[in-house]
């Protein structure tokens, strides 16, 4: 994809830049995705659901180059998910998505999100970051909120895995069990 870069980068790599996303970054963010998408390893992206959520994003740059993006969404109370996590192919497997998901986790743990969750294809990876396979059930936010628009709810074929950051208050608990109600009528 990025033919330009000259050699495959070994960690640490002192070039790479974590970043957030900018605007401007939606075109190369939904490239990357979709491609990958297109090989069937995620799910795709449209345009409008990568620039409502620019502020989720963070890029990866090496050299100055986008080599990779990567989102935490807040889905609850209690809950935040890794999502849209892409690394060039040419640059795969050379540290760069554990850079970012190391980072994207850090942004949890400040705004103090108890646990951290992906629907994946690839469970070694977040192994690898300390996440664990969990039931899809155990999920019921990611359910109520996306799962049901999705072509795949009945069929769903990705590995839900969590990565627990500290154990939740008796008051997080009792608002993450509850799911979000009706839509508040305003006016
Ligand atoms: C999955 C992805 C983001 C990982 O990024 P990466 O830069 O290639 O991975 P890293 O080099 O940071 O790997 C970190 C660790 O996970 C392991 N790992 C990476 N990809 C893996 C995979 N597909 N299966 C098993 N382990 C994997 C690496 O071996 C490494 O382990 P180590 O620390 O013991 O050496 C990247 O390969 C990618 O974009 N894949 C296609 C899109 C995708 O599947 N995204 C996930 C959507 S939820």
């Amino acid at each position: 994809m990025l033919a330009t870069l000259p050699t495959r980068y070994t960690a640490p790599m002192p070039d790479l830049v974590i970043r957030d996303a900018k605007v401007s970054d939606a075109g190369r963010i939904m490239q990357l995705v979709n491609a990958l998408a297109l090989r069937q390893v995620m799910l795709p992206r449209s345009p409008a659901s990568v620039i409502e959520h620019i502020r989720d994003f963070v890029i990866a740059e090496l050299d100055g180059q986008f080599v990779g993006c990567g989102s935490l969404h807040i889905v609850w109370s209690d809950m935040a998910e890794i999502r849209s996590i892409a690394v060039d192919p040419d640059v795969q497997r050379d540290g760069i998505g554990r850079r970012m998901a190391e980072h994207l986790i850090e942004v949890a743990r400040q705004l103090e999100v108890p646990k951290v969750y992906a629907f994946t294809y690839v469970p070694g990876f977040f192994e690898k970051l300390g996440f664990h396979v969990v039931q899809h059930q155990e999920l019921p936010h990611k359910m109520f909120n996306d799962c049901k628009n999705c072509p795949k709810f009945t069929a769903c074929d990705e590995i839900a895995m969590i990565r627990v950051l500290r154990e939740p208050t008796d008051a997080e608990r009792e608002a993450g069990s509850s799911l979000p109600s009706r839509p508040i009528r305003i006016g």
